[in-house]
């Protein structure tokens, strides 16, 4: 079954290179999702270093993206149809709140953020350190009111579920 085309978006947190790809990104393709990959270029290395990048690339068709493209080339694939940005940074949820959109993850997050039918899931995975940041709360908030789910200690499968709950 074919589920459509699930953005699914890393960023630089603790211990992601463990289980991104083996508790959320192979269990999306399994239930069925195309996935578009798209990481922060922090956390490209650390994928690489843990050899989880052509695993990742793998899983599907799309090219798992951390560039831009250059202006010359086509859009390598339409908004998708949903997206997980899972974990989220602090320093990515305060872009992504603020419209920013200063590498190619950003960007796609902030195209699908508002799009009709287009489901956004983020999972900050932020210390209290981060969150005691005077800015935090209102860029949950910011997000939250603009349609994005914002969760917080789900387990990964679980945020699949999300998204195929109405
Ligand atoms: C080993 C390590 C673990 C980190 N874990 C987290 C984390 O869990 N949450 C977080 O918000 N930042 C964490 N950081 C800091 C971010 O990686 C840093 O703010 C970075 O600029 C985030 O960039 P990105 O949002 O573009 O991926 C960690 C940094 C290192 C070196």
């Amino acid at each position: 079954m074919t589920r459509g085309l699930l953005g699914l978006v890393a960023s630089g947190c603790g211990g992601v290179e463990t289980w991104f790809r083996t508790e959320l990104a192979e269990p999306a393709a399994q239930r069925g999702w195309r996935l578009a990959i798209t990481l922060t270029p922090t956390v490209v290395p650390w994928f690489e270093e843990a050899d989880e990048l052509d695993k990742l690339q793998a899983l599907t068709d799309l090219e798992v993206r951390w560039h831009p493209r250059m202006p010359s080339q086509p859009k390598p694939y339409p908004t998708p149809d949903a997206f997980i940005f899972a974990p989220a940074s602090a320093n990515s949820v305060a872009k992504l709140a603020l419209g920013i959109g200063d590498n190619q993850a950003l960007t796609a997050l902030n195209e699908g953020i508002g799009v009709e039918g287009c489901k956004v899931v983020v999972m900050p995975q932020a210390s209290a350190d981060k969150r005691r940041h005077p800015m935090w709360d209102t860029h949950v908030e910011t997000l939250t009111k603009a349609g994005v789910v914002v969760v917080t200690d789900v387990a990964p499968g679980a945020l699949l579920d999300l998204l195929e709950s109405s």
